[in-house]
């Protein structure tokens, strides 16, 4: 059943040369156009399998990945298979990544998903009993479990703060949950839940004024919005290139400040980690591990998906940051005033505050049936619309991602279709 929605392999395989040429051969159809003209995005949404009458509203939980990233995946495999060249270390992924945020290749590591950067950085900080570390109440499995499983095994306390309906009220939370023990302050830079950008400059500074050490949770902004970690100021910051920057699954990235990478214990070590051993002397030994970084990338990796991150933040950069981001903020604020239209129904919860909107918005459905918001999800699948259900902290909410590769349309269409749940 399942696979009649899509496009077979060998369809997509007879697609995909003619899309990757499209782009390869012809840059220019996007770079003379800006962010307001629509058929540049239709002429982009070429360059996604994304099956035709899919409604996919869910880059939040995986990005769709675009046939010239495919294609450099599947090179980069038939590479290896065919040479039997086995991956080696290669900067460029890092000079992207440290381009697009504004610091340095060497402060930057790869990783497979954002919940091993958070757990490089969970159990790297030396903390003992008692210390306390602040998380928001609107974390992700992946950005809390790490931190309860060290509170559980090691005595650390966690204290949370709700995020507010603007910036200065989340800050103002954030601040009444510091006390003398507050060691660390671990939060998402746009949590799961409401897509909200939280004020995460104002949030280190106050932290680091008072020697707080600071991790920022980036899942979401690399290729939603532009932002710059140096100057946000945290200590650490871990990210994924497989949602918004459209990159393959299973490509993440961590940022270690070069302040504190010698005081960042490294619990995973391996090839790479450093680079000489020597098992013959009694007893054995080891060389210093490698002064940046990359010494918490470790042992084979899979070298094609690197290739395709490094293929989808080159196509990031070809269309523009600027342009990009222009784009899904407004296809999300195009939504949310069409929520905002619906009455008192439809309970629109992500922030109106400008600086605060990313691409996502979330809303639940006031209608007095309490299943109402997630029956309506269940009617969206049904309709092959694919939004998130949002769970998390009772927030019982549906969250709605727009990516460049959506168009108006898609939200009319679950615009429409909300319409007639809350009208019957
Ligand atoms: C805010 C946030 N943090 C962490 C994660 C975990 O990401 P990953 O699955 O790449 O480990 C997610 C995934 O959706 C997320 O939204």
């Amino acid at each position: 059943m399942e696979r009649r929605k899509f496009l077979s392999a060998a369809a997509l395989l007879a697609l995909k040369p003619t899309f990757g040429n499209l782009y390869q051969s012809n840059p220019e159809f996007y770079l003379n156009r800006n962010a307001d003209n629509v058929e540049l995005w239709k002429d982009l949404r070429a360059l996604f399998p994304l099956q035709k009458g899919r409604t996919y509203l869910n880059n939040g939980t995986m990005g769709i990945t675009p046939y010239p990233v495919l294609q450099a995946v599947e090179q980069s495999f038939l590479t290896a298979a065919t040479e039997g060249a086995y991956p080696g270390h290669s900067d460029e992924l890092l000079k992207l990544i440290a381009g697009l945020t504004g610091v340095t290749a060497d402060e930057i590591t790869i990783t497979k998903n954002v919940s091993e950067g958070t757990n490089h950085v969970c159990w790297g900080i030396p903390l003992k009993a008692g210390d306390e570390v602040i998380l928001s109440t609107h974390e992700h499995v992946g950005g809390c479990l790490p931190w309860i499983h060290r509170s559980k095994s090691e005595g650390i306390v966690i204290k949370t703060f709700h995020p507010g309906k603007n910036a200065e009220e989340t800050l103002r939370n954030f601040e009444k949950a510091i006390t003398k023990k507050t060691r660390v302050v671990a939060v998402p830079h746009i949590p799961c839940t409401i897509g909200q950008i939280l004020p995460v400059k104002e949030i280190c500074a106050l932290a680091k004024s008072k020697n707080i050490i600071t991790a920022v949770d980036g899942a979401h902004p690399l290729g939603m919005i532009q932002f710059n970690i140096r100057e946000i100021g945290c200590d650490y910051y871990y990210g994924c290139i497989h949602k918004w920057a459209l990159g393959p699954l299973g490509t993440g990235f961590l940022y270690i400040s070069k302040n504190i990478l010698e005081k960042t214990k490294c619990t995973h070590i391996a090839a790479y980690s450093s680079a000489t051993f020597n098992m013959t002397s009694n007893p054995p030994t080891m060389g210093e591990l490698v002064p940046t970084a990359s010494r918490f990338t470790y042992g084979t990796f899979s070298g094609p998906l690197f290739d395709g991150a490094i293929k989808a933040l080159q196509l990031y950069n070809d269309i523009g940051p600027d342009k990009i981001e222009k784009r899904i903020r407004g296809l999300a604020t195009y939504l949310q005033d069409k929520l905002l239209e619906l009455g008192n129904k439809v309970e629109v919860i992500t922030s109106t505050e400008a600086a605060s909107r990313g691409a996502q918005i979330s809303f639940r459905i006031n209608n007095g049936n309490k299943k109402a918001t997630q029956d309506f999800q269940s009617e969206c699948n049904k309709k092959n619309i694919v939004i998130r259900y949002v769970g998390e902290s009772d927030l019982d909410c549906l969250r709605v991602s727009t990516h460049y590769y959506n168009m108006e349309d898609e939200v009319d269409l679950l615009v429409d279709e909300l319409k007639k749940y809350i009208g019957g």
